[in-house]
């Protein structure tokens, strides 16, 4: 009588190793992927609009003046009549903030772009634990900078996962092909010629950020290559010059592309004589940099992910509750400072010069455990933990299922409170990074959400 276990290795055997295994699974794959993305691709041609009433929230202006903009300005644009609603795409959106910016007292409010030489924040969301909400977090940040504040957002896949890619590129199924550049490429990892690797001038870089359906911001895509980056420093460890910094090939690049990228446009000169959008202008200075840039981490902590942190201004690190949770977090902070240490020992640097924060994610309610953590780590570590957070909600996984976030998604009646309630959430957790990050320019939907979060705690 043979035991249990040497069954099923029985079974194992006979259905092949390893290798074969992952082969055909792998074939399945690729059979299943193009019906999943084509699904995915037909809902999102339901592309979000926004009422009037709406834009006029986003942009920040009342109903009322931005009825009267649209009744006496010849270039704001028709929308689309929708029952008794006009509404306007995210496009339309952008083109009406620089209407706005043309007349208004102070056009930054219309179009919070960088004056020629205002920094350019890079942050980071990064955290060693899977499944925080890292890239959750920040595709809405990064649309929320769009859609409030009119931003031109540099995204950066730092994850082989590629969620963030799928985020913004799922017209296209998310899927980049090998040749597709990523993060590895953008560093100067792969080896040109002679040379163990490539210092790419600033056009080609910018050449690497593929565009989004977000007017104005682009993506650099990761793919399962993505991962080669930490091959490739390792590499380089022994081969390359001494000169070459093997913490610095992200911060490297960034620092050629932004010399080469400064903002140079007006947000007020986007109109011509007749006070109509100067289509060259307009679609100029959309692409002519970018006002922030959103980095998403792989959940670990490489040498190339440290290469990231160096090019980062400012690090958000979003991070669960449970048991284990901050145990992880302790062993990521701990490996992030000994990282840092030990660079800072040989090599003057600034580094990270903006504010950073924890933000607790996919909190629950119900889950008096989850409260009590933020709650004793607040106490412990005044200032560092965001006191705005993301709840735990259903909202998302519909919005997922389309590969799409709450600010995009289409909610069916039944679904509609519940995304309201999030999106309300994510406007507080973004507002609240806005303002550490830009501050004076927060528009008071974190301390709203707040006051209502406690007074619903007592109730
Ligand atoms: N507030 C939330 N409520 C419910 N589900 C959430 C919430 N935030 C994230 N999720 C879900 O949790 C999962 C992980 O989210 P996400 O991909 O953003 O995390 P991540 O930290 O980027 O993961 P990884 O470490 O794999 O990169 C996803 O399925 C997402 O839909
Ligand atoms: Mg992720």
């Amino acid at each position: 009588m043979r035991d249990a276990g040497a069954v099923r290795w029985d079974i194992a055997m006979a259905e092949g190793a390893l290798e074969s295994y992952l082969r055909r699974l792998d074939r399945g794959l690729d059979r299943a992927l193009p019906a999943i993305n084509r699904r995915a691709t037909m809902a999102s041609r339901v592309r979000r609009s926004f009422s009037m009433r709406r834009c006029a929230d986003l942009i920040g202006v009342s109903y009322a003046y931005l009825t009267k903009a649209a009744a006496q300005m010849p270039g704001f644009p028709e929308g689309t009549h929708v029952g008794r609603e006009r509404v306007f795409t995210l496009d339309e959106l952008m083109r009406i903030r620089a209407l706005l910016a043309a007349s208004a007292k102070r056009p930054r409010d219309m179009l919070a772009w960088r004056r020629p030489l205002d920094p350019l924040p890079v942050i980071s969301f990064a955290s060693q634990k899977g499944g925080t909400g890292k890239s959750l977090s920040a595709a809405h940040f990064a649309q929320y900078l769009s859609l409030r504040h009119g931003m031109r957002v540099g995204l950066i896949d730092a994850d082989p996962q590629h969620t963030l890619t799928l985020y913004f590129l799922r017209d296209e199924g998310g899927m980049v092909s090998a040749e597709t550049p990523t993060l590895v490429d953008f560093a100067g990892l792969y080896a040109h010629g002679e040379k163990a690797y490539t210092d790419h001038d600033a056009a080609t870089l910018d050449s690497f950020f593929v565009p989004t359906p977000w007017p104005g911001t682009r993506i650099l895509p990761a793919s399962g290559e993505t991962s080669e980056g930490e091959l490739q420093i390792a590499r380089l460890i022994r081969a390359a010059p001494k000169d070459r910094r093997f913490y610095r090939y992200v911060a490297d690049a960034l620092d050629r592309w932004r010399e080469a990228h400064s903002p140079a446009t007006d947000p007020a000169a986007l109109t011509d004589g007749a006070g109509r959008i100067d289509e060259g202008a307009f679609g100029a200075a959309l692409s002519e940099t970018f006002d922030a840039i959103v980095i998403d981490y792989q959940p670990a902590l490489t040498i190339f992910q440290l290469n990231n942190l160096l090019a980062t201004t400012h690090l958000v690190i979003p991070q669960t509750m449970k048991g284990f949770d901050l145990a992880t977090l302790s062993t990521f902070v701990k490996g992030m400072l000994g990282m840092i240490e030990e660079i800072l020992a040989r090599d003057p640097l600034e580094i990270g010069p903006g504010s950073h924060i924890l933000l607790p994610t996919i909190v629950q309610r119900a889950n008096d455990q989850d409260i009590a953590q933020i709650g004793s780590l607040m106490e412990q570590a005044p200032g560092l933990v965001l006191p705005v957070f993301y709840m735990r909600s259903d909202a998302v996984a519909n919005a997922a299922d389309l590969y799409q976030s709450a600010y995009e998604f289409d909610p069916t009646p039944g679904q509609r409170r519940g995304l309201a309630r999030f999106v309300e959430n994510a406007d507080a957790v973004n507002d609240a990074l806005v303002a550490r990050i830009w501050p004076g320019m927060e528009r008071g939907l974190a301390d709203a959400w707040i006051a209502k979060f406690y007074a619903e705690e007592e109730g």
